[in-house]
């Protein structure tokens, strides 16, 4: 079964006008033919920017979005204002934005619908913390958090729809699931996809997200279900950015 593979950075609260310079001058003679898709999230009002920097080498996509599309909402960024500015997909439901900003699977269910209709791809994001895992609970939150948001979706294309696999422990923490953790983590995540409506679980690519770096990631490609990975810190560096989409996938 074949499938898309992205290598997806997410900039989070990163980077000023002098570091987004410095990423492109070493990243865009070295680029050359990457085998995967590479996609980068930076922060929102960067987004022109990048969009004229990384023309026909990178998607640019957003961290995060309204469930409106317009209206008096200050502070919130809409779907349809971010497609509009040329933005191809956002990131919905990061361990971050549910920790700390507590959004809950009712409020991305609404969120992820409105980003599809308003024509954004979506990278939706799960996973388990350490004592969730610990306590044998990690089926259960994959199912709760893909379950209750992504029920009733509709889809133009399985490409408009990419989950990620984050578990909470790993992400920034230096600590990678091991690959065969991960791939058991995919596993079940496509188990699950196969019971909601209008997804296909074959063709939806899977990504792995928590401490991925350049020395890593190979052994995560060369698992039968993971399909990329969405990459916080080693994504803010054009070397080690290179080097994971160079990856043989
Ligand atoms: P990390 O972040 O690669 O720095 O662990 C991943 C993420 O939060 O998406």
């Amino acid at each position: 079964m074949t499938r898309e593979h992205y290598i997806v950075g997410n900039w989070k609260m990163n980077q000023t006008l002098e570091g987004i310079n410095a990423f492109f001058e070493g990243l865009l003679p070295k680029l050359g033919n990457s085998p995967t898709h590479n996609w980068i999230a930076p922060q929102a009002i960067h987004i022109p920017l990048l969009l004229k920097k990384g023309e026909g080498m990178i998607k640019i996509g957003v961290q995060n979005c309204s469930y409106e599309t317009q209206g008096a909402y200050t502070g919130e960024l809409s779907p349809v204002a971010l497609k509009d500015l040329g933005t191809d997909f956002v990131i919905l439901g990061h361990s971050e934005r549910r920790a700390i900003f507590k959004e809950t699977n009712s409020e991305l269910a609404l969120k992820v619908k409105q980003a599809l209709k308003s024509n954004l791809k979506v990278i939706y994001c799960v996973g388990e913390t350490l004592e969730q895992r610990e306590s044998n609970q990690v089926e259960q939150i994959l199912s709760e958090q893909l379950l209750g948001a992504l029920c009733g979706v509709e889809l133009d294309s399985s490409k408009d729809l990419i989950i990620a696999y984050e578990p909470v422990w790993a992400i920034g923490t230096g600590k990678t699931a091991t690959p065969e953790m991960a791939e058991e983590a995919h596993a079940i995540i496509r188990k699950k996809l196969s019971e909601i409506e209008n997804i296909d679980p074959m063709t939806t690519s899977i990504l792995y997200g928590g401490s991925v770096k350049p020395s890593n990631i190979e052994s995560l490609m060369a698992m039968e279900n993971i399909d990329g990975a969405l990459v916080g810190g080693a994504a803010l560096k054009a070397e080690d950015y290179i080097a994971l989409c160079n990856t043989n996938c």
